[in-house]
């Protein structure tokens, strides 16, 4: 009777390189064009959540990075919760229609303690690890028969961004057409194991909490912006089947053109909003340039940049180019934390280079983080809820 069920799952954050920005639809969070994203390794960027539920609990209850959240407040929460609980009991009514009745999880509350191993509201897709922990770790508690593409369904509705990290490797998350949402969801475009040398590394430009948050920044820019119709309409349906081949291609320089032109024009329907919504700085700039000036160097692409609702600049490169693409910008950056992971990568930096770039990226980067491309949620054996209270350990 006083038994408290557990179960924790990993999830990983995962950086787009074709861009969500846009709804169509706010309450359900249904996107106005396509995206696609590369699943980052959870060695290195991941969510935690261990979900329990209880008959001794008094209450559902979060918390977040050892502080409690208050759910009532997020309609967004309030939704999963509901909608997961009654997932849940559709399962007890057949396992009871066929004489197994299981225990009865989806009329306890639920206690669900979550912790990111890297800063919140960062612009590092906090929220689309959490989401997908969320939903990953209550659907494996409650033994849900849904797909990964039918619990992508459910992470959107917490952020749409999330529904893309229920997959690990290359994702797309298609828009769907219906009302309801019910074929807006993340699909598989390729697992890691297809293209494993896709490596990425993330310039920390600044960890505090972020300017515009994305989902007043995006209706902003639907009301107000007209390149953003440009985009939705022209540009989105074609680079969306052209990223998709250039990823099941493994076209590297097709892929790291489309990358970062579709970063630029998601900043410039940013510009284009009114009032106008920054998400760059002069690092993010600075970084941009590094990026062209390897590319000219090389005489090849070799790196692509990307950014979303933030400063910190994603570059993503292929581990044969490592020290072409890791070497200048350690030069750069030698003075700051994260190459430890790279401890092969040798500074690398030529007068061709135009210092100005180097010069600017090394004054405003605080930190780099090594990774790669990597899976989708996993199952753990770690609990952070304490067994016999239901309280988070700390
Ligand atoms: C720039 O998924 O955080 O990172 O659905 O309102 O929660 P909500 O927005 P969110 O937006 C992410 C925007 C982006 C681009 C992307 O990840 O595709």
């Amino acid at each position: 009777m006083d038994t408290i069920y557990s179960s924790t799952v990993t999830a990983p954050v995962n950086i787009a390189t074709m861009k969500y920005w846009g709804k169509r639809d706010v309450d359900l969070n249904l996107p106005t064009n396509s995206s696609i994203s590369v699943t980052l390794s959870q060695d290195d960027l991941r969510t935690v959540t261990t979900a329990s539920a209880s008959a001794i609990f008094e209450e559902d209850k979060l918390w977040l990075n050892g502080k409690e959240e208050n759910i009532s407040a997020s309609k967004r929460m309030t939704t999963l919760f509901r909608e997961l609980k009654a997932l849940r009991a559709k399962v007890e009514a057949d396992s009871k229609a066929a004489g197994k009745p299981l225990v009865p999880l989806s009329g306890y509350p639920l206690h669900i303690v979550s912790e990111n191993n890297f800063p919140t509201a960062a612009g590092l897709a906090s929220s689309a690890a959490g989401y997908a922990a969320f939903v990953s770790s209550i659907a494996k508690l409650y033994e849900l028969p849904q797909s990964a593409e039918e619990l992508s369904i459910l992470a959107r509705q917490g952020s749409g961004s999330a529904c893309r990290s229920l997959f690990g490797g290359f994702v797309a998350w298609e828009m769907g057409e219906r009302a309801d949402g019910s074929d807006s969801k993340a699909v598989e475009i390729a697992p890691m194991g297809h293209w494993p040398e896709m490596q990425a590394v993330i310039l920390v430009v600044s960890a505090d909490k972020k300017d515009t948050p994305s989902t007043s920044g995006m209706q902003q820019t639907v009301k107000t912006s007209d390149l953003f119709k440009y985009r939705v309409n022209e540009v989105c349906p074609k680079r969306f089947v052209d990223m998709k081949k250039a990823i099941l291609d493994k076209d590297f320089a097709q892929f790291a053109q489309l990358t970062m032109i579709d970063s630029n024009q998601f900043h410039a329907c940013c510009l284009d909003s009114y009032p106008p919504i920054f998400y760059l700085n002069d690092t993010s700039r600075a970084a941009i340039r590094v990026v062209e000036e390897i590319n000219r160097v090389a005489n090849k692409t070799i790196a692509a940049y990307t950014f979303d609702a933030g400063p910190n600049a994603v570059i993503y490169y292929l581990k044969e180019d490592e020290n072409l693409v890791l070497g200048p910008l350690k030069s750069a950056l030698s003075h700051v934390e994260g190459w430890e992971k790279r401890p092969n990568v040798q500074t690398f930096n030529v007068p061709e280079f135009d210092q100005r770039w180097f010069e600017t990226l090394g004054r405003g980067v605080s930190k780099v983080i090594c990774t790669k491309v990597g899976p989708g949620p996993q199952d753990s054996d770690i609990s952070l809820i304490n067994k016999k209270t239901g309280e988070p350990l700390v």
